[in-house]
């Protein structure tokens, strides 16, 4: 978007303890303005669009024009939200910090500036310090090469008793100009269903206590322009790369500023720090854009791309057997199932649910993670010698969080379960204490020897219930704890992350995985949203999406193959049916779509995301523009009936206007149904050629497709 401009200017304050200043952060796009003078609570003047190039006279003046008159029926001095602001500093609203001293009567925090630093060009660290309260405070702010915005606060008990912390989060100003906000909830099979709001004064507060986000997740929380869409309006959002309990809020009370907050959910006393202990907060990641959505998705995928250290992995196509044969395991099934995947092309086959010890349904097994020797006489040998034979790598289902009550490792180890023995079940399982360090190392170690005896190229990690009981805290740092180990023993095998679906998606586990399963809905009319809009925060590589069966399990609606493999083809692709039963004519369908999405991956895994917002509900366009605006792949799909007859032209964003484009259409199988005599003639004619500026502008003749159908194109440039 914006040139990748990047300064931080600091105009030190002489008469302030420590190196104290103003800050401006600024890069694509985006500035902060960090009024760090005096012994306060340093004040963040500004988040937002760029403010170009400010001297430091500049710089003073506005942080100076940014302090306030005193209101009325107020504390004496100007009221400032700080980037902690706590009922100390005259504040009533949600403060940033809280926790006491049990004895010492020491309830209102009050942190000093001790010292900034900065850290190359676009990170700042503070120093804060509350003597009498014995804690030290050292929040680190960076603004990331793409405009990615990462703030984190750790706080360390400097006294010779135990500090219980209540709450420690991120608060950022937004401008009052962002009064709609945007953030999402769900349910099992349909995560991530938008809901737009325009909150009053008072909190919005979108709180998850399910040991793991939920598929209720606010996952991103944006506050924005009245109207923003995914091409305009301003916006603000923060999310917190955190998988366990969170909180994530947009504050507008009587006293005026408006701030946007975000941190880990912390339960009564589960956080009491011991002398010289620390806690680190999640970080809260933030973007600002003046672009819509898409202009949040220019800057988080291409951030959350540059986490691989080395060229991103391609991601292959996956079958996974789950829908195809549920618990239903048996070696001349599965073989005949891989056979069938590689002849359509499928490059990894994943062993779902059912192949450990006793696990013949939901109800039992967890725990017991040795290959059983009943189904599996000689282990997982053949079926993965068969596999790899036919060139297909493999990878295998675990949920190691979990325990089922009727398994070998409850009934040896009932200390390593979480809860007590009347705590209720959740898909009949409990949850393994993983902060218990003999559950820790007994669990790693049967993951490690999994790994080590068969050649396991991928783990599907899943995580099918909430945690109800527990800490959340400890129960996801030693999750991360123990991904992290497997990982550091075995980097070449890759994770997918699942929770009964989509329930765990979230920059924490991402950072630790290689693939979420965006749903359990392979249903495509379910999967179009869910895809969109979880598709605004994470790239699309990292979306596993599948081709299911005809007839959606989790829906019973029956979809056309086209409408199927046009959803599945824009994320980390892949088939959940059972390949034995399809058609022959189906069979080479599948084949031509493998074929297809290996052609197209890398411009889809590598590209911008792009949407377009139309006036018709029933219809979108999605897409994905290659880096250098040469090439592009489009969706145009209907959801439902449009409201006319002869639906507005179809604009392409995100194209370089000054191109000619050859634009095609892509037909998966056959052309997608449309319910008009003759549509349109470019189409009939089999593509056109036309400026980029043209085709964003004023945009192609649409053709009216019948409802859950979607067209493919892809566009070229020609000059
Ligand atoms: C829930 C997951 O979301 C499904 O894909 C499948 O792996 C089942 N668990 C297996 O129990």
């Amino acid at each position: 978007m914006d040139s990748p401009t990047t300064t931080v200017t600091t105009t030190p304050d002489t008469t302030a303890s420590g190196k104290s200043g103003v800050y401006h952060l600024r890069t694509a796009g985006t500035s902060i303005v960090v009024d760090a003078r005096g012994t306060g609570v340093p004040v963040v003047v500004h988040w937002g669009a760029d403010l170009g190039a400010l001297n430091d006279a500049a710089l003073y003046r506005l942080a100076d024009l940014a302090v306030p008159a005193i209101p009325p029926s107020s504390v004496d001095h100007p009221l400032r939200l700080s980037m902690l602001p706590t009922p100390r500093e005259g504040w009533s609203g949600r403060p940033g910090i809280a926790g006491f001293r049990a004895g010492s009567g020491i309830t209102a925090i009050d942190l000093h500036l001790s010292t900034v630093n900065t850290q190359g060009a676009r990170a700042l660290v503070v120093l804060l310090t509350d003597a009498a309260a014995g804690l030290h405070l050292c929040t680190e702010i960076e603004l990331s090469v793409e405009g990615v915005l990462q703030v984190r606060h750790t706080l360390t008990n400097t006294q010779d008793t135990a500090f219980e912390l209540g709450s420690l989060d991120v608060i950022l100003p937004i401008p009052d100009r962002a009064q709609e906000v945007l953030d999402f909830t769900g349910l099992w099979s349909h995560e991530r269903r938008p809901q737009r709001s325009v909150p009053g004064q008072g909190i919005w507060s979108r709180e998850s206590r399910h040991g793991r986000p939920g598929h209720d997740d606010a996952f991103l929380t944006v506050a924005g322009t009245p109207g923003f869409g995914f091409r305009t309006g301003e916006i603000w959002a923060t999310h917190l790369a955190w998988s366990g309990d969170k909180r994530s809020w947009i504050e507008r009370n009587s006293l005026g500023p408006a701030c946007m907050g975000s941190g880990e959910l912390l339960s009564p006393g589960e956080i009491s720090l011991a002398p010289g202990e620390s806690y680190q907060s999640p970080d809260t990641v933030a973007v600002y854009s003046d672009a819509g959505l898409d202009g949040l998705s220019s800057k988080m995928h291409p951030w959350i791309r540059s986490w691989q250290a080395v060229a991103p992995r391609v991601r292959p196509v996956v079958l996974n057997t789950w829908e195809a044969v549920y618990f239903a395991h048996d070696l001349p099934t599965l073989t005949k199932l891989a056979d069938a995947a590689a002849r359509v092309g499928v490059e990894r086959f994943v062993l779902d649910d059912g192949w450990f010890t006793g696990r013949t349904d939901d109800r039992r097994g967890l725990g017991d993670w040795f290959v059983d020797s009943t189904g599996w006489p000689k282990g997982l040998h053949p079926l993965i010698d068969h596999v790899r034979g036919l060139g297909l790598d493999f990878g295998l289902w675990v949920e190691p969080e979990m325990v089922s009550l009727d398994s070998d490792l409850a009934r040896k180890h009932p200390d390593w379960i979480l809860g007590t023995p009347g705590s209720p079940t959740w898909r009949h399982q409990r949850v393994l204490d993983l902060d218990n360090p003999e559950a820790f190392t007994w669990v790693l170690a049967r993951v490690r020897a999994l790994l080590t005896e068969y050649a396991i190229s991928y783990l599907k990690w899943d995580h099918n219930r909430d945690l109800l009981t527990g800490s959340a805290h400890r129960q996801t740092r030693a999750l991360y704890r123990l991904i992290d180990a497997v990982r550091a023993a075995h980097p070449g095998v890759e994770i997918e992350s699942c929770a009964s679906g989509g329930a765990r998606i979230d920059l924490g586990i991402l950072r630790r995985t290689d693939r979420v399963w965006t749903s359990d809905t392979n249903d495509p009319l379910e999967r179009q949203a869910i895809q969109r809009y979880t598709g605004v925060l994470i790239p699309p590589e990292y979306l596993g999406g599948h081709l299911g069966a005809a007839t959606a399990h989790t829906t019973g609606r029956t979809a056309d193959l086209g409408f199927r493999l046009a959803t599945a083809l824009f994320g980390s692709a892949g088939i959940e049916w059972d390949l034995t039963q399809a058609s022959e004519a189906e069979l080479v369908v599948i084949g031509q779509w493998v074929a297809q999405y290996k052609v197209l991956r890398s411009l889809l895994h590598s590209g911008s995301v792009v949407r377009s917002d139309t006036s018709d509900p029933a219809l979108e366009l999605h897409g994905v523009v290659s880096p250098d605006r040469a090439a592009a792949v489009f969706a145009y799909v209907s959801l439902a009936a449009p409201s006319v007859a002869l639906p507005a032209p179809i604009r392409f964003p995100g194209l370089d206007p000054a191109k000619n484009y050859r634009v095609h259409p892509l037909n998966l199988g056959a052309a997608p149904r449309t319910v008009q005599d003759a549509p349109p003639r470019w189409l009939i004619e089999g593509g056109i050629t036309v400026p980029g500026s043209v085709l964003a502008l004023v945009g192609l003749p649409a053709p009216l497709l019948a409802p859950e159908q979607a067209a493919i194109f892809t566009l070229d440039a020609v000059n």
